[in-house]
């Protein structure tokens, strides 16, 4: 059953240099009791996306069209207040670092209590129950609920944010690169944690991340992002072993095995383009080495196939004999990307 449906989201920022198109083409489907990834480069739009499905956006930024249907109904269509009204008991945010989930001043337990009492309305007693309860859930000893958060560790702190983000049993959870800033032991055991909340709770989580490793560890499904658009999505078994978008081809090419770390790595060369002034063909053609004529002046939709996969290439027929071309890192180097 599909919790989150989005469809051709687009958020502009306001900038001193113009209109940033920071997401013209969010769609992306989050089914219930599903972990789904969504996966870029930095600076591709997976912030600003994962955010506007809170209905929460930064001062400078309008939602320019689009649907995010949870739970059948329309929440852009719908009053902003409805949607306010979702935000920790329906849908739950994690931020980027979970230092800006977390007050340094107040200790870690005094936190979470506040926010069951004043998101979800319980009284002391039962707010200091439930914080013991969340600290189990997410393998945090409910002896440390005391300690200030620079007495936590990376990995604490961050089981702490999720803790919070569970504290009104939302649906979804919305994870905004979560491991990012912790070592590979540890991204392992708040992965298998995210991923064990997931399955006793049933609690649906979008996970968002740069790093493809993480996905194919721990995700259902993947939504790949580039330049502010999808351009792939799937089920992560077969978005990663028969990519479909060159971007997909190259991500995978370009990180280490979160279980074997090494390996020959083939980044992708070139940067992505400006948002100000987004190409009008294909936004990957400058760094795709299997760019044509036709990438560059028309801008391929997302189309899905029957089995759900769905990408955004003119050449995704072909997407078989391209993935093995784009397994030779030599395919990646300046001289043979269309960008030399
Ligand atoms: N508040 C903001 N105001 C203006 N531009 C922003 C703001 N936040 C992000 N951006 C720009 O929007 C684009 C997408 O950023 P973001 O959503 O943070 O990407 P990601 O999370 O994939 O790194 C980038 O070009 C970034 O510089
Ligand atoms: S449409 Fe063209 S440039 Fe874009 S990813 Fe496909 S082959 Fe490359
Ligand atoms: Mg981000």
């Amino acid at each position: 059953m599909t919790l989150l449906s989005v469809r051709n989201l687009a958020v502009d920022y306001a900038t001193k240099g113009g209109t940033l198109h920071a997401v013209s083409r969010g769609t992306l489907e989050v089914g219930a009791g599903e972990v789904v990834g969504l996966v870029g480069e930095s600076g591709c739009g997976k912030t600003t996306l994962a955010r506007a499905l809170t209905g929460v956006v930064p001062r400078n930024a309008t939602f320019k069209g689009g649907e995010v249907v949870f739970e059948g109904k329309d929440l852009l269509a719908g009053p902003p207040a409805a949607w306010k009204d979702l935000l920790w008991r329906r849908i739950s945010f994690v931020p980027q670092s979970s230092m800006n989930a977390l007050d340094p001043v107040y200790r870690v337990g005094t936190q979470m209590e506040e926010v069951l009492r004043l998101r979800g309305g319980l009284g002391r007693e039962a707010a200091r129950n439930r914080t013991a309860e969340l600290f189990g859930l997410v393998g945090l000893d409910a002896k440390r609920s005391v300690e200030y958060p620079h007495q936590f560790s990376g990995g604490m702190r961050q089981r702490a944010a999720i803790a919070m983000a569970l504290a009104l049993e939302p649906s979804l959870v919305i994870a905004d690169e979560p491991v990012t800033a912790l070592d590979v032991i540890v991204q392992r055991q708040v992965l298998d944690t995210l991923r064990d909340l997931q399955s006793r709770l049933g609690v649906s989580v979008l996970l968002v991340t740069h790093d493809i490793s993480v996905v194919a560890y721990v995700c259902d499904r993947v939504v790949v992002m580039y330049a502010g658009e999808v351009v792939e999505s799937g089920k992560v078994g077969d978005v990663l072993a028969a990519p479909r978008h060159p971007y997909t081809m190259g991500l995978t090419n370009a990180f280490p095995d979160l279980e074997r770390a090494g390996g020959t790595l083939a980044p992708i060369m070139g940067a992505p383009p400006d948002l100000r002034s987004p190409p009008t063909g294909c936004r990957f053609a400058e760094r795709c080495p299997f760019a044509v004529a036709r990438c560059r002046s028309e801008s391929p939709p997302l189309t899905v196939a029957a089995d759900g996969h769905a990408s955004a290439c003119w050449r995704s027929d072909e997407a078989a004999a391209l993935a093995e071309t784009a397994r030779d890192p030599a395919t990646w180097t300046p001289t043979s990307a269309s960008a030399a």
